[in-house]
């Protein structure tokens, strides 16, 4: 278990950042939906972290034969009919491998169990598994199909209409995928919009996902292989966001992001940090399956309190790098009706919360969210609890003060490059 120690930063930094980790949501979609065509996908810059080479690695015992060229470019050819794995499959750390493979195999012939750490295996599937049973799905795993390991007996699934009551891009992914095994055309709905990545791409590969005049999402079912997925993955708005809050909280500090994605979904949290005071502005450069191009964010001065209670589906990820800034603007901010935080890779109201505590913080805790009270964030030693947004965050605020990220191994998850990145601004050691 590694430690890393980050220095206060001596100076101001001013960066052109093309190095932020790629997006994770869509690269985990581009290992699994390669696996609905019949011809090789062409995937640049996917994402070489964990979670998302464990989602690569499961096309790999499906079938699928992977390529690296030289250069970094990814080719997923997929097999003529998927395999049936003589092995479980380990999702390590993630949730939407985990998810989305549920939905993708529950339509599939074969026996196959999903697996994960034991972060994974202690977060809940029954939202995944309750709809997918009531559609045909055979799926179980422990207490009553809740808790991973899972098995699957893939097979012939039902057209439905299912009205979800998690707004969760999780559970609309894994619906979307069964649908296209459906026996007939399925609706779905959500009552505030999650990430659309699934929609946009399979949109893009020639699948019929679309919407009706009553906000519901169809799917109709794949008549044949769809067409293969060609992209450059673009930077992760939810990884950049940590190094937004640090230019944000650093007197005279400015960062830019370029190849950055700029789907609306996915960039709630710049718009927060901006209506806090910070200087941010969005270029649009080009559009492949979602907007791309770049953010700037400047420091403008301390930055002012806020409340956040609506939108959280935008913003959920990029809860804890805000409250680190939260904890240094000027009055109380708030956040309500954000109890999925609770369900994260940790229990992220708590694990924030007991961090901001441990920085000399005031803070008070709701069932669905929190109070920051903004003040002088102190030096701490800050235990991970294994999740790679509390390690990242505060590290982050050690700019500031310095501080002792105790657990770092969780990065790799997401960001393997984050603490490389972060040494272009401050003096970081390894313990
Ligand atoms: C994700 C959806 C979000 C997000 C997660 C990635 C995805 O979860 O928190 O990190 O790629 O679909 P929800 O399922 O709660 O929307």
């Amino acid at each position: 278990m590694k430690t890393v120690r980050i220095a206060p930063a001596p100076k101001a930094f001013t960066i052109d950042c093309d190095r932020i980790a790629s997006d994770k949501s869509i690269s985990h979609r581009c290992a699994i939906f390669a696996l609905l065509s019949d011809r090789p996908s062409i995937i640049e810059n996917f994402l070489r972290a964990e979670d998302t080479l464990a989602s690569l690695s499961i096309a790999e015992q499906l079938g699928a034969t992977t390529e690296w060229s030289e250069a970094g470019k990814l080719t997923i050819t997929p097999p003529a009919r998927l395999r049936e794995p003589d092995d479980v499959l380990d999702c390590g750390n993630a949730g939407t491998g985990m998810r989305l493979y549920c939905g993708f195999l529950a339509g599939v012939e074969g026996s196959f169990v999903l697996t994960g750490d034991r972060y994974l295996r202690a977060r809940p599937m029954k939202r995944v598994t309750g709809p997918l049973q009531s559609v045909g799905a055979k799926l179980d795993g422990r207490e009553e199909g809740n808790l991973a390991p899972l098995h699957i007996r893939g097979g012939k699934l039902k057209a439905f209409r299912y009205a979800s009551p998690v707004d969760s891009a999780q559970v609309k992914s894994a619906m979307i995928l069964a649908a296209l095994r459906g026996d007939g055309r399925s609706y779905y709905r959500e009552s505030f919009l999650s990430r659309d990545h699934s929609e946009r791409m399979l949109h893009g590969m020639g699948a019929r996902v679309g919407r009706d005049t009553e906000g519901w999402i169809t799917i109709d079912p794949m008549e044949g292989p769809l067409e293969p997925l060609k992209l450059r993955v673009p930077a992760d708005p939810s990884s950049a966001f940590f190094f937004a809050v640090a230019a944000a909280i650093l007197p005279g500090s400015r960062i830019r992001f370029e190849g950055i994605s700029l789907n609306p979904t996915r960039i709630e949290a710049f718009r927060v940090l901006e209506s806090m005071g910070a200087a941010i502005d969005y270029r649009i450069r080009q559009d492949l399956y979602e907007p791309i191009g770049e953010i700037t964010v400047r420091y403008n001065g301390r930055l002012g309190a806020v409340e956040v209670a609506e939108r959280i589906p935008w913003l959920i990820d990029e809860l804890p790098a805000l409250a680190v800034a939260m904890a240094t603007a000027e009055g109380v901010s708030r956040v309500r009706n954000a109890a999925e935080l609770r369900v994260k890779e940790s229990d992220r109201i708590a694990s924030t919360l007991r961090a901001l505590e441990a920085c000399g913080i005031e803070t008070e805790e709701y069932d669905d969210g929190y109070a920051v009270h903004g003040g002088t964030l102190h030096s701490a030693v800050i235990d991970s609890h294994g999740d790679h947004r509390i390690a990242m965050s505060f590290a982050v605020a050690g700019l500031l003060c310095g501080m002792e990220i105790v657990d770092t191994d969780c990065v790799a998850t997401s960001f393997p490059n984050f603490f490389d990145i972060l040494s272009q601004m401050t003096e970081v050691h390894t313990l």
